[in-house]
C-alpha cells in the first residue's frame, strides 16, 4: 500500500489529496486505535433518535477501514461497544449488536477481497450466540489475510483484558519470576500485535475510557471535535500527518547528535 494505492480514490486536486502527498510513508503508525465518540450527540444535533448516530457511524468506520489499509497502517483498532455499554437503554444495546452483525454480513466479502484479516477483543464469550456466530464467521473467512488487521473491541474494558492476561497468564504456568512486560503482553487480547502508535478520539473529550489501558502507554493522543459519523478520510490523513510531526521520546531524550555529544 502507497501513495498511488490512496491517490487512487482521491478526487483529483481535492484537499484530500494534498494532505495524502504530505504524508511520509516510511513514518506510518503502525497501529492506529480509534475511540468513536459522538454518535448521540450527532444524532441530537439532527432531532434524531441517539441509534440513528450509530447507523450513520458505520459509513465512517467504512471510510477509515478502506483508508487505513490503502494507506499501509498495519493494525487498526476500533473501539465499537465497552464493558459499561450495557448500562445504556436495552433497544439502544440491541440496535448496535443488530447494526454490528449487519455491518459484518455486509462488509465480509469486501474486507476479504482487500486483504484484510479481521478480529473481535473483548469479553466475545459473553456476548449473543447470534453476534458471536456473525465474528466467528468475519474471524474464520478472514483468517489467512495478510493484510491490515482490523480489531474491533467489543464488550471490551481495558482493566477487564488485564484481569483476563493474570488469569491466562497464571494458567498457562508461568513462573511468577519468569513474568517481565514482553511476555505479559502476549496474554493480552492484542498478544502478538504492535501497540497503538496513535490513539484518536472523536467528539473532542479528553478521556481513555478504559480503552487499551497497557498498549496505549507510549501512544500519541490526536482529539478531534468531528463527531464520529462525520469522521472521514481527511481526518485520518490530518491525524496521521499531526502524529509526523509529534516527538516521540519514550520516556528518553531527543536522539539528535547534538543532545548526545552535550552529555
Ligand atoms: C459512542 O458514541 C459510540 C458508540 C458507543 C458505538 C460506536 C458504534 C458504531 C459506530 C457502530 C458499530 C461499529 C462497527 C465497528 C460496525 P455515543 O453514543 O457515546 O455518543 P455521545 O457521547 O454523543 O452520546
Amino acid at each position: 500500500m502507497s501513495l498511488d494505492q490512496i491517490l487512487a480514490v482521491i478526487p483529483p486536486g481535492s484537499p484530500d489529496e494534498a494532505l495524502a502527498r504530505q504524508l511520509n510513508f516510511d513514518q506510518l503508525p503502525s497501529h492506529v486505535a480509534i475511540i468513536m465518540d459522538g454518535n448521540g450527540r450527532w444524532a441530537a444535533r439532527r432531532h434524531l433518535p441517539r441509534v440513528e448516530g450509530h447507523r450513520a457511524g458505520i459509513d465512517a468506520v467504512r471510510d477509515v477501514v478502506e483508508t487505513s489499509a490503502r494507506l499501509g497502517i498495519k493494525v487498526l483498532t476500533l473501539y465499537a461497544f465497552s464493558v459499561e455499554n450495557w448500562k445504556r437503554p436495552k433497544a439502544e444495546v440491541n440496535t448496535l449488536m443488530l447494526l454490528l452483525k449487519r455491518y459484518i454480513r455486509a462488509e465480509l466479502s469486501t474486507l476479504d477481497r482487500n486483504n484484510i484479516r479481521f478480529r473481535a477483543i473483548g469479553r466475545i464469550d459473553e456476548l449473543a450466540p447470534d453476534v458471536q456466530a456473525d465474528l466467528a464467521l468475519g474471524v474464520e473467512r478472514t483468517a489467512a489475510n495478510t493484510g491490515m488487521l482490523f480489531n474491533i473491541a467489543l464488550n471490551y474494558g481495558g482493566r477487564s483484558e488485564i484481569v483476563d492476561a493474570v488469569r491466562r497468564a497464571m494458567a498457562s504456568g508461568v513462573a511468577p519470576a519468569d513474568l517481565d512486560e514482553p511476555i505479559f503482553s502476549t496474554f493480552l487480547y492484542t498478544g502478538g500485535q504492535p501497540d497503538p502508535d496513535l490513539l484518536i478520539r472523536t467528539s473532542g473529550e479528553m478521556r481513555v475510557s478504559n480503552f487499551l489501558l497497557w498498549q496505549i502507554a507510549y501512544a500519541e493522543i490526536w482529539v478531534t471535535e468531528t463527531l464520529w459519523p462525520d469522521f472521514r478520510r481527511r481526518d485520518l490523513l490530518e491525524a496521521v500527518l499531526a502524529y509526523q510531526k509529534r516527538d516521540r521520546r519514550y520516556g528518553g531524550i531527543k536522539a539528535s547528535p547534538v543532545a548526545l555529544s552535550a552529555k
